[in-house]
């Protein structure tokens, strides 16, 4: 008998993320989805709350998100990792946490890396590594804010595969699970033995922690890591042992902690309210993917609230909760598309049902819940929090954005906020491709130890033209004139913002619409600079730049769009899609659109076109995969709520076109992947997938019908005048930033133009 089953409640959420901005399921942040300040002052946000027998200034928690490569190899937290939490607890936050910190070493062979180097920070009562975490720890308090250490038992089959191609180590789970990188690689079953050390460990690890002076200990038991793994039937398929109960091993391990630290020793639960896999792709799928198969029986909401009570009875005193999981990746970690506060009703069930079952912690006070999800509009936790939907709010990303953020909305300075723009290219993508947390909208995220929050002021102000009013050039124009140089911001066009300004279009992208705004803004309080001048409307050339003699240039003029000369394209209505995003009105009466590109520009327009304007879209891509180099999470929104609704056509050229039609060739052999895949990751390149199917040569030749052909093939540098600049000496100094030099990111552009000019 199938084990298939799904909570309407959850259904209802999942169904909503694709398009809730037509569908009156609201955006909490309503449905302009602004950064405002309505209910300002915001006294819930800024009213303390006890947890156990620790008072919290405020009711903002700090979301724990990896520290990886933010520690010396052997564990110690480093200077980098301390000054990136004290950037924002001087920011105002009332409880911040550490990312994921294993204590598995020897037992989740994913948690290591070769001769025993670890990436994340690791804690133990080694001297060494104490005192890392006693500078953090004591530095947060120094600035009235409580700090906690997430635990994990580890990564289990969500870790990286590398263990095996480089080690020869096989990773592990609770059960025999596929690995979710390489489905086809199994876990190894963990025995009972390990997962009694990796509970000791807790024990230990929290132990620790209290002589660190950290106040309290948080469990990693949400989107099916390793603790997942094991108290959720999903994954936990035991049939003998004591772990054969999926609710043991997590109700142990905090009775193991509560006996190592003490009845006072706050202790917080991190959980998925549900895996939300049934929910997400239906029966079908579920019963005919092989790498989902096997987890269609996971928790249903009323085994989770079960397993949460029996949790305070053990000793739990503060839960957060979320939904999702890695094979549904955009849930815990909700990109750009999806709408503001998106978990809000989660964490309400939760807290209805602590009120109504009347449940106290050990310490004989209700056990807080904590909500998270896109809630870096203060309005919009504000309102959660006065209407009683959560006890406490996380935030993520929006401190990795702006680590003021407290300080800015208890002042009322909401329009001075910063916003996350859901990107994750910096957070996310960042360490997933090797590095460590950066921030796309904030340079200074990661380099706290090396970039000083109050730059000197220049100590040769010069004279320097900016050319092109981008992101990187208002960001470099904004900095350089606060240290005191004279800036002249040259925009060709009547507004600020570059490809940004198409780009906030579409409803799904209402964070970069926020940003665009707080790219004004800045502009709009330079200009109360006498030092800085702006000039819209103007077009620069080697003349201008000649007669001007700045002592510097800086170009940052963005990129021009790619158009290959496919033969008949000059024979059919087309339009790039930036040009499109900004003139809905070119799209005239056509009703079928072909995209051709299918990166993150094509698909974007695609699902705008689709979603806003009901339009039968197909995109064509020449790569095996849409949007690749875009971080899983927010591939994987996209792709899934475009299934059955956009048609996706992979691993194919565009040949001709003639009026009407569109003619292409298609790879049609086994290898091509499908795309709409949203289970399972595109790898790096530089780890690959050996056991991956291999594109064959097979193609064949198709005609799709178009009235009208949207083109997003990409851009090229727009760097023309900088050469030319070079080339006739314009300036004592010349520099090219953003998009003009290289990438297409907000990430790069904003690095480089505020490291320009902190230096310049
Ligand atoms: C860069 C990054 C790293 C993360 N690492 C962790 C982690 O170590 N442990 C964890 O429980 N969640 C982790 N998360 C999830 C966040 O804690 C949070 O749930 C998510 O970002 C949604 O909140 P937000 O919208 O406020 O960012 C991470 C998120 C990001 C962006
Ligand atoms: S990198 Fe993008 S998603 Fe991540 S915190 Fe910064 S703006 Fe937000």
């Amino acid at each position: 008998m199938s084990n298939f089953r799904t909570d309407p409640e959850i259904q209802k959420l999942c169904d909503s993320y694709g398009d809730w901005f037509q569908n009156g399921c609201e955006n909490k942040a309503g449905n302009a989805a602004r950064m405002t300040r309505d209910l300002y002052p915001y006294t819930s946000i800024f009213s303390p709350i006890r947890v156990n027998r620790l008072t919290i200034k405020n009711r903002v928690v700090m979301a724990p998100m990896g520290n990886l490569m933010m520690a010396e190899e052997h564990g110690r937290p480093n200077e980098k990792m301390i000054q990136y939490f004290l950037a924002r607890a001087k920011g105002g936050v009332g409880l911040l946490t550490s990312g994921l910190i294993p204590i598995s070493d020897g037992i989740d062979n994913t948690v290591q890396e070769t001769d025993h180097k670890v990436m994340m920070p690791r804690i133990s009562p080694a001297r060494t590594l104490m005192s890392g975490w006693r500078d953090l720890a004591q530095g947060c308090h120094a600035y009235g804010s409580r700090f906690f250490i997430q635990l994990t038992p580890g990564l289990g089959r969500v870790g990286p595969p590398t263990c095996l191609v480089q080690r020869h180590k096989f990773p592990v789970s609770a059960s025999f699970n596929p690995n979710f990188y390489i489905p086809e690689l199994p876990c190894l079953r963990l025995t009972d033995h390990s997962l009694n050390k990796i509970i000791k460990n807790a024990g230990q690890a929290a132990a620790d922690a209290k002589a660190c002076l950290i106040d309290g200990v948080y469990l990693h038991g949400h989107e099916g890591y390793l603790l997942e793994q094991m108290t959720n039937k999903a994954f936990n398929h035991r049939k003998l042992g004591k772990y054969a109960d999926w609710q043991r091993f997590g109700i142990d391990m905090v009775k193991e902690i509560r006996s190592r630290v003490g009845p006072n020793y706050p202790i917080m639960y991190r959980i998925d309210l549900s895996l939300a896999l049934n929910e997400t792709y239906g029966e079908t799928a579920m019963d005919s993917v092989n790498s989902l198969k096997k987890f269609k029986g996971g928790r249903s909401i009323a085994q989770t609230l079960e397993y949460m009570e029996n949790l305070i009875k053990a000793g739990v005193d503060l839960f957060d909760v979320d939904i999702g999981c890695y094979d549904n990746w955009w849930l815990p970690h909700p990109p750009a598309g999806m709408p503001a506060g998106c978990f809000l009703e989660v964490s309400k069930i939760v807290k209805d049902h602590f009120e109504k079952k009347g449940i106290k912690s050990n310490a004989g006070v209700p056990v807080p819940v904590v909500a998270v999800g896109k809630l870096g509009y203060p309005d919009v936790s504000e309102k959660a929090l006065r209407d009683g939907m959560c006890d406490m709010v996380m935030l993520g990303r929006p401190l990795l954005a702006d680590p003021e953020w407290c300080n800015k909305a208890f002042a009322g300075d909401v329009d001075k906020i910063c916003p996350c723009i859901g990107c994750q290219e910096g957070c996310v993508n960042e360490f997933v491709e090797g590095g460590h947390i950066q921030c796309a909208v904030n340079a200074r995220t990661g380099f706290e130890d090396v970039i000083p929050e109050t730059p000197a002021p220049a100590q040769k102000p010069k004279r320097i033209g900016v050319i092109g009013g981008g992101p990187a050039g208002v960001i470099f124009a904004v900095n350089a004139a606060r240290r005191g140089h004279t800036v002249e911001l040259i925009e060709r066009t009547d507004k600020l913002g570059g490809r940004i300004v198409p780009g906030s279009v579409p409803a799904i992208k209402f964070d970069i619409a926020n940003y665009l705004q707080w790219l004004n803004n800045q502009v709009k309080e330079a200009q109360k600079l006498p030092n800085f001048t702006l000039k819209m409307n103007t077009s620069v050339d080697s003349a201008y730049l000649a007669e001007q003699k700045y002592d510097s240039v800086v170009f940052a003029m963005g990129t021009k769009n790619a158009c290959p000369p496919i033969p008949g394209l000059d024979k059919v209505k087309s339009v790039q899609a930036v040009d499109l995003l900004a003139h809905p009105e070119l799209m005239g009466d056509a009703k079928k659109i072909v995209v051709c590109g299918g990166g993150v520009v094509g698909c974007e327009t695609a699902y705008w076109l689709h979603y806003e304007y009901g339009k039968d879209v197909k995109v064509i891509e020449m790569m095996k995969n849409f949007m690749e180099g875009v971080c899983t999470a927010n591939r994987g929104h996209l792709l899934h709520y475009m299934k059955d609704k956009v048609e996706l056509i992979n691993c194919a050229r565009v040949t001709s076109f003639e009026p009407g039609k569109v003619h292409y060739n298609r790879n049609v052999s086994k290898g091509v992947p499908n795309p709409y895949n949203t289970w399972q990751p595109l790898l790096p390149e530089n780890i690959g997938n050996p056991l991956e199917k291999k594109l064959g040569s097979e193609t064949q030749d198709f005609t799709a019908d178009a009235d009208l052909i949207v083109l997003a093939m990409g851009g090229r540098p727009d760097d023309a005048l900088y050469v030319e600049a070079l080339q006739h000496n314009a300036a004592p100094e010349i520099f090219n930033i953003g998009d003009s030099f290289a990438g297409g990111r907000v990430l790069e552009a904003n690095r480089a133009a505020f490291r320009l000019s902190q230096r310049i």
